[in-house]
């Protein structure tokens, strides 16, 4: 299962449960014979956590003990440590918040520092959650619609200061990008952090897939842009992205100035959240103990994404995104000259392979399709066989 040099993802696969969004997923196709559909649309991946987490999920069903959670100070110290040497940044332990999952907390932020109808700005197309979570709130969704240059997604920030109206209040920069895996120079990220000064806009940085990047690129985090140029920032980071423990349901919200700090604090305080205990512990294991287990992944979805994209460019009508990170594919099908809908449907019902439609991403989603890579190169390869031969 495991080698004695590192970890063989090929036979490293999780099951999936019925009690999953993965399952559900293929059981939402209402077809008779469910087995041949590839799940690549939740951003679950196949292959079990780390070994060391499995181990210690087992140690406390063995102790017995599904009581609450205690010891976060034991678990902000890893977190410092964790941000420190790969991310070449060390919060204070205090700056770090708890949260059940960043889209809760991205809930919980908005509270905090908006009043319902300020305009909160994404950039689009990006991760489906944020627009649901700002509507949800209601607060008013402004989209500032990538552009997309050399297949490469840009900010575009004149256009939106031109669509300004005086309401904004929050931006939130997914860094690196979902979808589209975009990582941001320090420049583009300066650029951020001055627009937001100047309009005096807070700043959520949703940085869960941070470590999840090629691994010949790197990610900078915030914080590293500069100490002074900006305070106004809520760092969003977490462990359930980046080993596969999304059903433990926890995240970071870190936040070195106090004013901000105080502020979320008193705003989580009043949804009642105590931390979950089983998504902590594995969280902490998972940064002490995960790290050769991650630099192994690191490299197998690398050649996964490779194969995708030497095989799906190969096609005249699509066009897959060169990713820094993340291991998701995002495909063009624009050219197909078929709505969105019906290259859908296609993909499901004929190729058999559930992916995410690009139009719940928002402006400039429409017509693409996100495909998750962290599987087996078998089912990888697979399913570029199968759009090949319905979309060529
Ligand atoms: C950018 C981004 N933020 C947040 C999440 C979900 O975070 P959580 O499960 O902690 O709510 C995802 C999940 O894919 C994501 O891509």
């Amino acid at each position: 299962m495991v080698k004695q040099m590192g970890y063989d993802f090929d036979n490293y696969l999780a099951e999936i449960p019925e009690n999953s969004l993965k399952h559900d997923a293929v059981i939402a196709t209402n077809s008779s014979d469910v087995s041949g559909f590839l799940s690549m649309g939740v951003a679950d991946m196949s292959f079990k956590p780390p070994i060391e987490v499995l181990s210690t999920l087992e140690n406390e069903i063995k102790r017995g003990f599904l009581g609450y959670y205690g010891g976060i100070e034991s678990y902000r110290r890893e977190v410092t440590k964790w941000l420190k040497t790969k991310h070449d940044w060390e919060p204070k332990p205090e700056w770090v918040n708890t949260a059940h999952g960043l889209v809760a907390a991205i809930g919980t932020a908005l509270r905090a520092f908006t009043n319902q109808s300020d305009g909160i700005i994404i950039f689009s197309p990006v991760y489906h959650q944020f627009r649901n979570i700002i509507k949800s709130n209601n607060r008013e969704l402004i989209e500032s619609e990538m552009i997309k240059k050399n297949g490469r997604y840009y900010l575009d920030l004149d256009n939106l200061e031109n669509k300004m109206k005086g309401n904004e209040k929050l931006v939130i920069l997914c860094s690196p990008h979902n979808p589209g895996g975009r990582i941001w120079t320090k420049n583009e990220q300066i650029e951020v952090a001055y627009f937001c000064k100047k309009h005096n806009l807070i700043l959520i940085i949703d940085e869960i897939h941070n470590d999840l990047v090629n691994p010949e690129n790197k990610h900078i985090t915030f914080p590293r842009i500069g100490d002074d140029c900006f305070q106004n920032f809520i760092l969003m980071t977490s462990t359930t992205k980046t080993f596969n423990i999304a059903g433990g349901l926890m995240g970071n919200v870190i936040i070195p100035n106090n004013s901000l700090r105080d502020k979320f604090q008193k705003a989580n305080f009043a949804t009642g959240e105590t931390p979950n205990r089983f998504g902590m512990i594995l969280g902490e294991v998972a940064m002490r103990s995960g790290h050769q287990w991650l630099s192994d992944l690191l490299i197998y979805i690398e050649k996964n994404k490779k194969i995708f994209d030497n095989e799906i460019n190969k096609l005249n009508n699509l066009v897959s995104m060169k990713i820094d990170s993340t291991y998701l594919a995002w495909v063009d099908f624009t050219k197909t000259g078929d709505t969105e809908n019906n290259n859908f449907q296609k993909l499901k019902y004929e190729s058999k392979i559930i992916s995410n439609r690009g139009s719940t991403f928002g402006l400039g989603g429409d017509n693409h399709f996100r495909f998750n890579l962290a599987t087996s190169t078998e089912l990888v390869k697979k399913s570029t066989e199968r759009i090949k031969s319905f979309f060529d």
